[in-house]
């Protein structure tokens, strides 16, 4: 499988899965391209110290042109997970990845998505309504914000005193040690 990862910030998850990836060559996934909407995204410097080719997105290229379509057969792109990509994916790039597109959410979906429903907006809602559990969602990406159908989910518990910050460490943990697995599963599985 060869895996583009879509970042807009600091790419915890993109280096999880690079590092994963690159130190288990076995298991047949190479991170081939990292594509950011920020050209001062922290995961284009990841990338760049792992040898992992990227490029910046703009707004107009991404919604009014299918140039990106290019890049990505030019790095025989076969798969994509979204890993804090903040924009909404056009139907063009969905219709070229039918359900070879995830996503990683900071929350049990259905609750706490939608949109306006990402990074600290999601943990400081999870903390306002005294949540005793949060978690993470991986779903396959369609036209509307987190409706797509749910490939993993995984809770953890919360403390009464946890803030919205430590709530959003306990879930990134969660989601480091869990996006890799499930890519991997998936690779696994469609190659039986
Ligand atoms: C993660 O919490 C992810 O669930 C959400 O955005 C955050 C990205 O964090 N979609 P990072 O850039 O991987 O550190």
């Amino acid at each position: 499988m060869n895996l583009a990862i879509f970042v807009s910030g600091s790419g915890s998850n993109a280096r999880t899965i690079i590092d994963r990836f690159q130190a288990h060559p076995e298991y047949g996934i190479t991170v081939v391209l990292l594509v950011s909407n920020k050209a001062t995204a922290g995961a284009l410097m990841i990338a760049a110290e792992r040898d992992v080719p990227s490029l910046v997105v703009k707004r107009d290229a991404f919604y009014q042109s299918e140039e990106l379509l290019a890049d990505l057969k030019f790095f025989d792109v076969d798969f994509i997970a979204l890993a804090g990509f903040l924009w909404l994916i056009p139907p063009y790039l969905i219709k070229a990845f039918p359900n070879r597109m995830l996503n990683i959410h900071p929350a049990l979906l259905p609750a706490y998505g939608g949109k306006g429903m990402y990074g600290p907006n999601v943990h400081r809602a999870v903390k306002a309504n005294g949540e005793t559990e949060s978690g993470i969602t991986i779903h396959y990406v369609n036209e509307a914000y987190d409706e797509g159908d749910y490939v993993f989910q995984a809770a953890v518990r919360l403390d009464a005193e946890d803030t919205p910050e430590q709530i959003a460490e306990r879930v990134l943990r969660l989601e480091h040690g869990n996006y890799w697995r499930v890519l991997r599963r998936l690779a696994a599985s469609s190659r039986e």
